[in-house]
């Protein structure tokens, strides 16, 4: 994995404006040179993302933070400090070099260094700034292998780097830092109590049905099957009869809960350790896509450290979908 002859040859294909996909500790990113609009652009045709929607710039250490953006408040120092390279991203006023179509014309850009080597290697390598969206088509559920890119974009991307399977499984917590009180506009892979931590002192979180944030719609991460959320205690239940109804039903079932006999097309348990359980998501939303299933039952765990972010992402998996 991360081979010296593949870094080189990404790193090129990212010189010549073209799109490399690269591991990170979150999940694989759709990069393109952050000071090449056409490259930028292309990003936004291959994933079929709304041009409105902000990217995020990957650097290879906090110390090129300045280059990036116009001022680097105090909080920004002490959080970048603390947790980068890792699953943090910083939203501050946006740098000149930062083009517009890397922000959806906002004048804020997000900013993060990734904790992965292949990823921080390339970005040695390359020198400059990688914006990168999570490499699916817009909507649809983060990969966290090479081969998922490979399945959801096919020879649309340029190279794709194989650095394993992502460690931490879900996308990085977005943090912006823009005004006096920092606030999560993305709850991800550094949770909010390691951050109030750093901070001394709370920070909000918004509802995850109510996020405002250009390019976070309510239904986001979402597998082809429909999800629908229920109580721990009735996923069982709720999956038999979906079942018994004719619908081919993939279940979540939470570790509480086992209950191998249960009738259903397939099944997912849910691994007791929550990072073990972010590890997991995507490919298990994958992987029930895969076996057929039309509906998916699932419950939330408790919304506390990763499981903050997990459970965002299963809302939005189960949010109202344009039809596509
Ligand atoms: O872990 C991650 O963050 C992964 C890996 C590849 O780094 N990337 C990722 O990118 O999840 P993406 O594009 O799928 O999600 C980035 C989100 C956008 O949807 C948007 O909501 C938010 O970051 N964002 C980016 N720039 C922003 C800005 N200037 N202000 C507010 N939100 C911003
Ligand atoms: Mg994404």
């Amino acid at each position: 994995m991360g081979r010296a002859s593949d870094i080189e040859r990404a790193a090129e294909v990212l010189r010549a404006g073209g799109l490399v996909a690269l591991p990170t500790e979150t999940v694989y990113g759709l990069g393109a040179n952050a000071e090449d609009p056409a490259a930028v652009a292309r990003i936004f045709q291959v994933k079929g993302r709304p041009p409105s929607h902000p990217l995020i710039v990957h650097i290879a250490a906090a110390e090129h933070l300045d280059d990036w953006v116009e001022s680097v408040p105090a909080t920004a120092r002490l959080l970048a400090a603390h947790f980068w390279p890792g699953p943090l991203t910083l939203v501050l006023r946006r740098g000149h070099r930062v083009p517009l179509e890397a922000t959806g014309g906002l004048e804020t850009v997000a900013v993060r260094v990734p904790d992965h080597p292949v990823a921080l290697a390339l970005l040695s390598a390359f020198g400059g700034g990688v914006t990168a969206p999570s490499a699916n088509r817009f909507g649809s559920v983060s990969p966290t292998t090479a081969v998922h890119v490979r399945t959801e974009l096919g020879h649309a991307v340029d190279f794709v780097l194989d650095g394993g399977a992502c460690e931490v499984g879900v996308e990085s917590t977005i943090v912006d830092v823009t005004g006096e009180i920092p606030s999560i506009l993305r709850p991800g892979g550094v949770t909010r109590e390691e951050l109030e931590a750093v901070l001394g002192r709370s920070i909000a979180v918004p509802s995850a049905s109510r996020v405002r944030v250009p390019g976070q719609h309510p239904s986001h991460y979402a597998p082809r099957a429909r999800v629908v959320l229920v109580e721990p205690e009735k996923v069982v239940a709720e999956a038999e009869l979906a079942q018994g109804l004719g619908h081919k039903v993939g279940v979540f079932l939470p570790a509480s809960f086992a209950d191998p006999a249960v009738k259903a097309h397939a099944v997912v348990s849910v691994p007791d350790s929550i990072s073990a359980y972010a590890h997991g998501l995507y490919g298990f939303l994958r992987e029930l896509d895969q076996q057929g299933c039309d509906l998916i039952i699932a419950s939330l765990p408790p919304e506390e450290g990763l499981g903050l972010a997990i459970a965002n992402r299963l809302r939005r998996a189960a949010g109202p979908r344009p039809s596509r």
